[in-house]
């Protein structure tokens, strides 16, 4: 593009911005969305000054909202101290142990250490690489093989890309690596056979890892993966006794299971973790946006007893733990995460969340009866809808009809963002939403929805 041209920030962007998860020739031409400038409370505003509701608080991330001044603060704070200083070789700043000590406090019981990492996929890739050394420290090298699901999401890094199981993050990067092995999602609505109750339904998908890890060989799995709610995979819960059914799998093969909470930490789900929603004992945790409210970059791998006895005898092995990156543990982002978790505890989060549940999930309820909605589901403050052309035999509209690039244009023509995946639309609202605003957030999808149905 010709720089004179360069007058806009819109045309700066379509010139010279590359957009993850974005059509690149098509953005050149046509150049970004709604350029947003600021926000307040769960609602951002665009350059003409129109507010939405981020629906699905941005990327399932912003649990306080936007424009949140106290933050400010404590980043300017912490920059005006000391700015940067790093942890490796035992050096430490005091917002880093704060950090990992407060973590700790509301980690699950028996999960009291914290590697610091600054994303999701980078606390999901040092999972992996932990899961790895672990094996490695047990004598048992060869447990290389790791189990995830088809449409979960972990991350987009080289190794992540593979934990991920969405086909379209595989192709054109020649992956996923061998090690890698996908089992079915646990979509009930969608995934379950006729007749099967979501009991039968876990249990079929139960047998399914057992068969996979008998089939490869027990002593080559290393790990399960997963995301207690599904986020990127459509907002899926998972069916009934599902859980439970898989982690009596792997603790009689000892394979281990880590829980990736990057989307449900921090009450996404009702309770502090996804994890105590489903009463799954996971060896790792990882998590990462609402960690710091999504305002500074952080992320952090919870490591439970077993794997840190590993890493330990790792260090007594070779002399010290071999992984570490110049902004793990960054004081700036640990003290913004501090203050973050000094809020949720003021706040009570995981009481609000509690006290919302009802409403946001009446929300579904009343639009289940829409003549374009064929499933409704969600749990906490995370959920979604699946639009259908036919309720009965569950049949999408015809791709050509675009139903959900239109139902993303009424949505935001009526002040609400949300999170469309596939033909799902989903909503994770900032946890800071009132009841009020669930309400307002629901009549916003509704006259949306009324408009596309009337429209098709
Ligand atoms: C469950 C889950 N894991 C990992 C990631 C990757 O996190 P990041 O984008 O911070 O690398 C995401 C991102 O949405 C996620 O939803």
């Amino acid at each position: 593009m010709n720089k004179p041209l360069l007058n806009s920030v819109a045309a700066m962007d379509a010139a010279h911005q590359i957009h993850p998860h974005t059509n690149l020739r098509k953005h050149l031409e046509t150049g970004p969305n709604e350029l947003l400038v600021r926000g307040e409370g769960i609602q951002v505003f665009d350059e003409t000054g129109k507010g939405y509701i981020e629906g699905a608080a941005a990327l399932w991330c912003s649990s306080l909202g936007f424009g949140n001044a106290r933050l400010a603060e404590v980043a300017k704070q912490a920059i005006t101290d000391l700015g940067y200083y790093h942890n490796f070789r035992g050096s430490g700043t005091p917002q880093a142990a704060q950090l990992c000590s407060k973590l700790a406090d509301i980690a699950p019981d028996g999960m009291d250490k914290i590697l610091l990492q600054s994303s999701g996929t980078e606390a999901n890739d040092t999972a992996l690489k932990l899961v790895w050394y672990y094996w490695d420290a047990m004598g048992a090298p060869q447990r290389r093989k790791i189990i995830s699901r088809h449409e979960g999401y972990h991350g987009t890094g080289t190794l992540t890309s593979c934990l991920t199981g969405k086909v379209k993050f595989h192709e054109g990067y020649g992956l996923p690596f061998s090690e890698f092995h996908y089992v079915t999602q646990p979509y009930y609505y969608r995934k379950a056979e006729e007749g099967e109750s979501e009991q039968e339904f876990s249990t079929r998908l139960a047998n399914e890892i057992e068969e996979l890890i008998l089939r490869e060989g027990p002593e080559t799995v290393a790990a399960f993966w997963a995301e207690p709610v599904m986020g990127s995979g459509g907002a899926i819960t998972p069916p009934a006794g599902y859980f439970e059914k898989v982690q009596a799998v792997l603790d009689k093969y000892g394979v281990l299971f880590v829980a990736d909470e990057v989307i449900c930490g921090f009450a996404r789900t009702g309770e502090m973790w996804g994890s105590q929603t489903y009463g799954i004992k996971p060896d790792l945790i990882c998590c990462a946006k609402a960690l710091s409210a999504a305002v500074i970059p952080i992320s952090a791998v919870i490591v439970g007893e077993r794997v840190f006895e590993g890493m330990m005898a790792q260090s007594d092995k070779r002399g010290s733990f071999t992984h570490g990156y110049t902004y793990s543990g960054h004081p700036v982002a640990c003290a913004v995460a501090h203050e973050v978790l000094t809020i949720y505890e003021e706040m009570d989060l995981v009481a609000h969340v509690k006290s919302l549940e009802s409403a946001f999930l009446g929300g579904f309820k009343a639009l289940e009866d829409h003549p374009l909605v064929g499933n409704i589901d969600g749990v906490g403050l995370i959920g979604a809808l699946e639009v259908v052309a036919d309720k009965k035999t569950r049949a999408i509209h015809d791709p050509a009809l675009a139903v959900m690039p239109m139902l993303d244009r009424l949505t935001r023509k009526h002040g609400l963002i949300t999170r469309l995946i596939g033909n799902r639309i989903a909503l994770a609202p900032p946890q800071i939403i009132t009841e009020a605003e669930v309400g307002e957030m629901f009549t916003r999808l509704k006259a949306a929805l009324d408009e596309a149905h009337a429209a098709l």
